[in-house]
């Protein structure tokens, strides 16, 4: 039989390949009795959500509605801690009832969204690199995808005027997002800003996938729901997943115009019922009550980030510094680019070699090609430690 085509464009065999051969180095270590894997290729943090968070879960798990279907209603509460959050934490004002949507990670809104307001053969935006589903979601709503490419003589700012007005009508979607993955820039308000009076004037949606929202360690992140016009064609995507540490527990929520809310939750009520009554508990509690989680974690990121960088410019790596928490967004180094080694060959050497996971800047899009991802998500100990094994293999091979 043969699958469509969208399947084949979906997958990123470079992830596939990344996985795999973290699988068989684990095999392999084993048997060898080589070094442990130290896998700092996932943004998946390592520290636990805030304790109220957890002990509501867990309260909440005794009662049978937490092991029930949830439908669009039993997510009110839900919907009305975060437009409390949202008006604490950005000044604005969200109507629970019809601009809140809560999510199974930004992942999953971000990848539906396309499928609810664009038709197919549509114009949709993406930057280059940028997080996989917003790709992602593109093709599987068959759209036609165009890239802004981000490059590193620009310090990865977006240039708009890189887009013709012939562009910007033919858009009917643009995903955009700062503090941005994988670069680990945290940019700039009046970005946003800009897309979304072009985004305004064209009638396209704006997409802001903002997750790591209380991640800025340098400079203050961007928000959508700052700008003027949002509530006519915008749309925010949050997560529990970076600031509150919750990645597994797959929860997120998005903030938008009304008629956008809308589709993507018409979309979302034939694929899902909503994240269980229980994990929502954790989450009310986290936004009630633990406000000022994410500050505390981010000083555990930027001792990190600073002790890491410290160690690797040491070794003699040119890691620029990044203004956002949890990643460190490293050029492949000229001792390997004269050995024709790009960005994948690279991480698959330093894997076998030290057992060190890292991840290829392509798997964001074309425009990482030459470049690194490494995810602060052990403790600094550990990453010193993964420094200390790569100098060796650095020092043979330069
Ligand atoms: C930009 C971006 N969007 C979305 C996600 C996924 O977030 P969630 O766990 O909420 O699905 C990530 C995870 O790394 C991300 O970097």
């Amino acid at each position: 039989m043969q699958f469509p085509k969208r399947v084949d464009k979906l997958g990123s065999a470079i992830f596939e390949r990344n996985d795999w051969r973290k699988q068989v180095y684990l095999k392999a270590s084993i048997k060898n009795q080589s070094p442990n894997l130290i896998d700092l290729s996932l943004g998946s943090s390592d520290l636990l959500p805030p304790k109220c968070a957890l002990e509501a879960i867990s309260k909440a798990l005794n009662n049978p509605e937490s092991s029930s279907y949830c439908l669009h209603a039993g997510t009110n509460a839900f919907r009305e801690a975060v437009a409390s959050w949202a008006k604490r934490r950005f000044e604005v004002d969200v109507d629970p009832g019809t601009e809140v949507l809560l999510l199974i990670g930004s992942q999953e809104g971000t990848a539906h969204l396309p499928l609810a307001v664009m038709n197919p053969g549509q114009t949709g935006l993406i930057l280059d690199p940028s997080y996989p589903s917003h790709r992602g979601g593109l093709v599987l709503a068959d759209a036609h995808i165009e890239k802004l490419v981000l490059k590193a003589k620009s310090d990865w700012k977006p240039d708009f005027g890189d887009l013709k007005t012939s562009q910007w009508e033919a858009l009917k979607l643009m995903v955009f997002g700062y503090p941005h993955n994988p670069t680990a820039l945290v940019g700039e308000q009046i970005w946003l800003e800009e897309a979304m009076e072009q985004c305004c004037k064209h009638e396209v949606v704006l997409a802001h996938d903002n997750p790591y929202v209380d991640l800025a360690i340098d400079g203050e992140a961007p928000a959508l729901l700052q700008c003027l016009g949002w509530k006519k064609w915008g749309i925010e995507f949050f997560s529990f997943s970076k600031g509150w540490c919750m990645g597994g527990f797959r929860l997120g929520f998005a903030i938008g115009a009304e008629k956008i809310i809308k589709a993507l939750s018409v979309c979302k009520s034939v694929i899902d019922f909503n994240q269980s009554s229980a994990l929502q508990a954790g989450a009310i509690s986290a936004l009630a009550s633990a406000g000022q989680w994410p500050e505390q974690i981010l000083g555990i990121y930027e001792e990190r980030r600073d002790r890491t960088l410290k160690a690797l410019r040491l070794m003699g790596w040119d890691v620029p510094l990044p203004s956002m928490a949890m990643y460190l967004w490293m050029p492949v180094p000229d001792w390997a680019i004269d050995q024709e080694w790009n960005d994948e060959i690279f991480a698959s050497e330093l894997l076998i070699e030290t057992g060190i996971a890292i991840t290829p800047g392509q798997g964001f899009g074309s425009g990482g090609e030459g470049w690194l991802r490494l995810a602060l998500v052990r403790p600094v100990e550990e990453l010193e430690e993964a420094v200390a094994r790569m100098t060796p293999w650095w020092n043979e091979h330069r």
